[in-house]
């Protein structure tokens, strides 16, 4: 039994009421000198018919606290419990040590399913640092609810639907060179794209060729598809190099095209339920009833729209994967199209629609300064990552010259730099990206946190042995040690926490906490001591500290060198 059931037991014993109950009404104090577990009275005031204060100054007479709580004590309408220190950090350490790999994760997703579309890149087009926050946040939302127990399926939805590829077929036939993209891959197919926008000023009947290419590949004519699929192919092959960096893959590249056989079938349903109404030609769901524009579902000219495909994708989903819920890692800026077309599969009568959930997060943009913006082009990501882990390795080379292996401390620093600094914020803030800032070894930064993992890994190489036999609890009761305990000890619930609100950044600042509180204890306090108790007990927490360090790391999808 742990201590939050332990108490609410005693608790229910008194009041003779469920144990299960009052252990929903506990709360954790907002900071320990009022308590580990306090027990709100008010919850309970209009059951029992008494004033709050009353009922918790009753209660102090009637509970007969479990051994391990150390004090109780009435607080207005709070009733707190102390917790036993030493218990504290016995129970904590030691259910670290017992669960490893498993520790802060549960069974709770035992057979539940979640789909998660994240990253979904565009085709033909520059995978910049406006992809990064759904990427790494949809990699780490993954990992996170996977050490849940949830089965997760992560879909890129990519980008590769739309009139610009007829416009890019007819670039390629007239001034395209195979070899040439190939070489240049993205930015090649970028300048076909400019100079087809070049020449249809001049020649508007480009356009009219434009379409009619994009017919071709609606109707799956083989010189458009093989044009089509080598613009892909290439686009996937380049933006590898930015997934392998982040170590990142999907469950599913299913994108916008793969439902272009599948948007006939939602456009009869609707239709069908007479839920369509036609606008000037084009046919659009009304949505008036809850305060939003229609959402268009063809177009005049018969063409299918982005909305269209994501309810195909989401129909699709639901009966391949048989989700229990399914995530979009979109910008904000997209708020109204999802709320849109939520609303429609809410119309057609699916009662999942209320398991489609907007995980929507800010913009991310670089620092006034950055060579990138000064050119006002495109921030690509990979550049941003080669960059950060070029600077990385200069600082390595001067804090720790005589590393081994300095190229893969600076691929984990300067990567998991970036990915930290996406993940630090709540994600619905705007970023500005500085690399002095995601790379300062001081800061709120993966570096700091990664160099509290390595420091601690070194304290356990030259301990020789690691934590040897029997360990005294009753030495780690001092406020910096119990400080890093209470961290250590916060994981699980914080895993689950970031999981309800699909928020990582609450892994990213526990983390950062836990480093900065193991920091404070070891500066103050020597850890290899002579004293073979005391220096096994700090053995311990410094184990624990790693280890929840490089857990919550992992969950982030970051890695935690041992070394740097
Ligand atoms: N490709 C889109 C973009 O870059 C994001 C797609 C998000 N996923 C979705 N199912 N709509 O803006």
């Amino acid at each position: 039994m742990d201590f939050l059931h332990g108490i609410s037991h005693a608790v229910s014993e008194a009041l003779s009421m469920d144990a299960e109950d009052i252990a929903a009404m506990m709360e954790k104090p907002p900071n320990r000198e009022m308590g580990d577990y306090a027990l709100p009275c008010f919850k309970l005031a209009s059951r029992l018919k008494k004033a709050p204060p009353l009922i918790s100054k009753e209660l102090t007479e009637k509970v007969i606290p479990p051994g391990f709580v150390s004090r109780m004590e009435a607080a207005g309408g709070y009733l707190n419990f102390f917790i036993d220190k030493s218990l504290f950090a016995k129970n904590t350490l030691e259910r670290v040590m017992r669960e490893g790999q498993a520790y802060g994760g549960s069974e709770e997703g035992r057979g539940k399913t979640i789909c998660i579309d994240y990253s979904s890149i565009n085709i033909a087009k520059p995978f910049h640092i406006g992809h990064l926050s759904t990427t790494v946040i949809g990699n780490a939302l993954y990992k996170l609810y996977s050490h849940l127990g949830y089965r997760c399926i992560g879909i890129n939805h990519l980008g590769d639907w739309g009139t610009q590829f007829g416009k890019l077929i007819v670039a390629f036939k007239r001034w395209g060179d195979r070899e040439r993209i190939e070489a240049g891959t993205v930015s090649e197919m970028l300048r076909l794209y400019v100079k087809f926008h070049d020449e249809a000023e001049k020649d508007p009947s480009l356009e009219d060729e434009a379409r009619v290419w994009f017919k071709k590949i609606e109707d799956g004519d083989e010189e458009a598809l093989s044009i089509f699929n080598f613009f892909k192919e290439l686009t996937m092959r380049d933006v590898q190099h930015v997934y392998d960096m982040l170590d990142i893959r999907f469950d599913s590249c299913a994108g916008e095209s793969f439902y272009n056989d599948k948007t006939a079938a939602v456009i009869e349903e609707l239709r069908a339920k007479e839920l369509l109404e036609e606008s000037d030609g084009a046919f659009v769901v009304n949505l008036d009833e809850y305060g939003l524009p229609p959402c268009m579902i063809v177009k005049s000219d018969g063409a299918t729209l982005y909305a269209t495909r994501d309810i195909a994708a989401a129909i699709y989903r639901k009966k391949s994967y048989d989700f229990d819920k399914c995530l979009y890692v979109v910008a904000y800026q997209q708020n109204l199209h999802f709320k849109q077309w939520f609303r429609v599969v809410e119309k057609m009568g699916y009662s999942w629609y209320k398991d489609l959930e907007h995980v929507a997060f800010g913009m991310v943009s670089m620092e006034e300064g950055t060579l990138s913006t000064r050119k006002g082009r495109v921030v690509l990501l990979e550049e941003v990552l080669k960059s950060s882990v070029g600077k990385a390795r200069s600082i390595i080379e001067e804090k720790s010259p005589d590393l081994e292996d300095k190229d893969g401390a600076a691929r984990m620093v300067g990567v998991g730099a970036v990915v930290f600094g996406a993940l630090i914020n709540n994600r619905i803030k705007d970023i500005v990206f500085s690399y002095d800032r995601a790379l300062n070894f001081d800061g709120e930064t993966a570096p700091y946190v990664q160099y509290t993992h390595a420091r601690s890994c070194s304290v356990m190489r030259k301990s020789g042995g690691g934590v040897q036999g029997k360990i005294d609890y009753s030495l780690l009761c001092d406020d910096d040690a119990q400080e890093v305990v209470q961290n250590i000890a916060a994981f699980p619930a914080t895993v689950k926490e970031a999981c309800r609100r699909n928020e990582p950044s609450l892994i990213a600042r526990l983390i950062v906490d836990l480093a900065q509180s193991f920091n404070r204890f070891y500066y103050d306090h020597r850890i290899l001591e002579e004293d073979i108790s005391l220096r096994n007990a700090r053995l311990m927490l410094t184990d624990c500290t790693r280890h929840v360090i490089a857990l919550g790391l992992g969950l982030l999808g970051i890695a935690a060198p041992e070394r740097m």
